[in-house]
C-alpha cells in the first residue's frame, strides 16, 4: 500500500547524457489480470516477469483471501492456483487495494456474481475514486452494493446469488469498467455483451481467450461489440508477462530531452491500445524508433530507441488517441515544455479522475517549474520553451499519484535547476526499480530525507 507511509521528497538534478539499456519491469495491466484470472481458473497458472509494485502485490493478497493460492518464487516467477469461475471463498476480511483503481474495480468484478459478500478499501487517493461507474453496470447482473458518498470507498458488494447476463454500453473511454463486467459476465448464464465507443485496451479480451473463454470481439456502428459466454471453465496459462510501455515512457521521454542521449528499451508491448504514446512522440520529431519488431505471445514488440531530439515540435494530440496513451499524457507535457510550440491534448477527460486529477496535479507542478499552461474541463495545453529552455527550479506536488512524481523526476534530468517532488513513495505502486533503472543510465536523483 502507498500513501500510509512517510512521504518521500525527491529532488532530480540535470544529467549530462543518458546512455545505456533500460530494462522495464512488467506491465501492470496484464499482472493484475493474470493473478486474477489464474485464481478464477481451475489448477496452477504460471506467471514470469510479474510487476511486483505495491499495486499487484495487493491484488495479488487479494486473491488470496478469495481462496486462491499464491506463491511468489522470486525473480518475477509467481504460481496462482485457481478455484474456478464461481469458486471464490467469502474474504475474512476488508480488501485493501492501496492506490489501484484497476485492482479494486476488476476484483469487485470478478467476485460480484458469487454468493458472498466483500468490504474494498483503498488509501487516500484511491479512496476518493468513482466507483459507481463499476456497481453501475454491475447493479444489471443483480449484484448489490453500498459505500460512501458519490459511490467511493470504502464499499461493500454484496454478489448476485442468482446473476443475469447483461448487455452493457459502457459510458467513458474505461478498460477497467470493461473488464469488470466481463469478469462479472464469467459467472453469469449466457452472453454478457459489453460495448465500447472507443477501443481501450483488450489485455482482458486478449487473455480471456487465452484461458480458454469464449469471447468475440466485432467492429460495428454501435462500436466495438464483446460477447462472452458465461461459465466456462477456465484452463491454467502459462504467462510470460511482456514489459510495461506505460514504464517504458519514462526513461524515453527522459532521453528525448536530456542532451547526448542515447537509450535503448527492450522488448516493450506496442499492442495498439497501448502505444499511442510513441506515434505522438514521433508526430512531435523525436528521434524514437522502433528495432527488431516481432511477435512475442501474440503482440507486437519492439526494442525502443530513444536519443537527445531537439527538435521536437508542439503538436495538437488527436483525441482519438487518447484512450491508447491515457496513462502517458503527464510525461508527455513534460517532453512538450521542452519542444517548441503549443502541445494541444483534448478530449481527455478521464485524466481528472486517475490516481489524482492529472490534468490539475501536472498544471500546478508544471507552472511551478515556469510552463505556461492552459487547461479546461476535457483539455490542456502546455507551451514549449524549446530544448534548453526549460528553468525549473521548482517543487511539484506528487498527490499521491506515481505517474506525477516520476514525470516531474523525468523533468529535472533536463531543465536548468532540479526538480523536486513533495513525495515519490508512490512510484513504488508501479515501477519500484526507477529510481536505481534511472541512475544506471546517468539520471541524478537524490532522496532528499536521506
Ligand atoms: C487500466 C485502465 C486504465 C488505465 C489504468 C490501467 C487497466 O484506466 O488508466 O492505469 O489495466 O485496465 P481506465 O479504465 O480508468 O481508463
Amino acid at each position: 500500500m502507498s500513501g500510509h507511509g512517510t512521504p518521500i521528497p525527491m529532488t532530480s538534478r540535470r544529467a549530462n547524457a543518458l546512455t545505456g539499456v533500460a530494462e522495464v519491469p512488467g506491465d501492470k495491466s496484464i499482472s493484475h489480470r493474470s493473478l486474477i484470472l489464474g485464481a478464477m481458473a481451475i489448477g496452477e497458472t504460471k506467471i514470469s516477469g510479474l510487476l511486483e509494485g505495491e499495486d499487484v502485490l495487493d491484488t495479488a493478497k487479494a486473491m488470496q483471501a478469495f481462496g486462491a493460492e499464491v506463491i511468489n518464487h522470486g525473480g518475477g516467477e509467481w504460481s496462482v492456483f485457481g478455484v474456478g469461475v464461481g469458486g471464490f471463498a467469502e474474504p475474512e476480511n476488508v480488501i485493501d487495494c492501496g492506490n489501484s483503481g484497476t485492482g479494486v474495480r476488476l476484483i469487485m468484478g470478478a467476485m460480484a456474481t458469487s454468493p458472498i459478500t466483500a468490504t474494498f478499501t483503498g488509501d487516500a487517493s484511491l479512496n476518493k475514486r468513482p466507483m459507481a461507474r463499476v456497481t453501475d453496470p454491475l447493479a444489471l447482473f443483480g449484484t448489490q452494493s453500498v459505500g460512501r458518498s458519490g459511490g467511493r470507498l470504502p464499499m461493500t458488494i454484496i454478489g448476485a446469488a442468482d446473476p443475469v447476463p447483461v448487455r452493457y454500453t459502457v459510458p467513458v473511454p474505461s478498460a477497467q469498467v470493461k473488464s469488470a463486467v466481463l469478469l462479472a459476465g464469467l459467472n453469469a448464464p449466457g452472453k454478457t455483451v459489453v460495448i465500447e465507443k472507443e477501443a481501450t485496451r483488450d489485455h482482458s479480451e486478449r487473455m480471456l481467450a487465452g484461458f480458454g473463454a469464449e469471447i468475440t470481439t466485432e467492429d460495428t456502428e454501435e462500436g466495438r461489440v464483446i460477447t462472452l459466454t458465461g461459465r466456462p471453465e477456465l484452463k491454467p496459462q502459462v504467462i510470460a508477462v511482456p514489459r510495461d510501455p506505460s514504464s517504458a515512457a519514462f526513461p524515453v521521454c527522459a532521453a528525448l530531452i536530456t542532451p547526448g542521449s542515447d537509450v535503448l528499451v527492450p522488448g516493450i508491448g506496442l499492442n495498439p491500445t497501448r502505444a499511442g504514446l510513441f506515434y505522438t512522440l514521433q508526430d512531435m520529431g523525436a528521434d524514437l524508433t522502433f528495432e527488431n519488431e516481432r511477435l512475442e505471445g501474440g503482440e507486437p514488440v519492439a526494442d525502443l530507441r530513444a536519443k537527445f531530439s531537439p527538435n521536437m515540435k508542439g503538436i495538437e494530440v488527436p483525441p482519438e488517441r487518447a484512450a491508447s496513451m491515457i496513462d502517458e499524457y503527464p510525461v508527455l507535457s513534460v517532453v512538450a515544455s521542452f519542444a517548441t510550440g503549443t502541445t494541444m491534448m483534448a478530449g481527455v477527460k478521464e485524466l481528472r479522475v486517475k490516481e489524482s486529477d492529472r490534468i490539475d496535479a501536472m498544471a500546478k507542478g508544471l507552472r511551478a517549474n515556469g510552463i505556461t499552461v492552459e487547461e479546461g474541463e476535457d483539455w490542456w495545453s502546455v507551451e514549449g520553451c524549446g530544448p534548453e529552455g526549460v528553468k525549473g527550479g521548482g517543487t511539484a506536488q506528487s498527490f499521491l499519484d506515481h505517474r506525477i512524481a516520476m514525470s516531474f523526476m523525468v523533468m529535472g534530468m533536463g531543465a536548468q535547476n532540479p526538480v523536486s517532488v513533495d513525495d515519490g513513495s508512490p512510484i513504488a505502486t508501479s515501477f519500484p526499480i526507477f529510481e536505481p533503472l534511472m541512475a544506471k543510465l546517468g539520471a541524478h536523483i537524490s532522496r532528499d530525507n536521506h
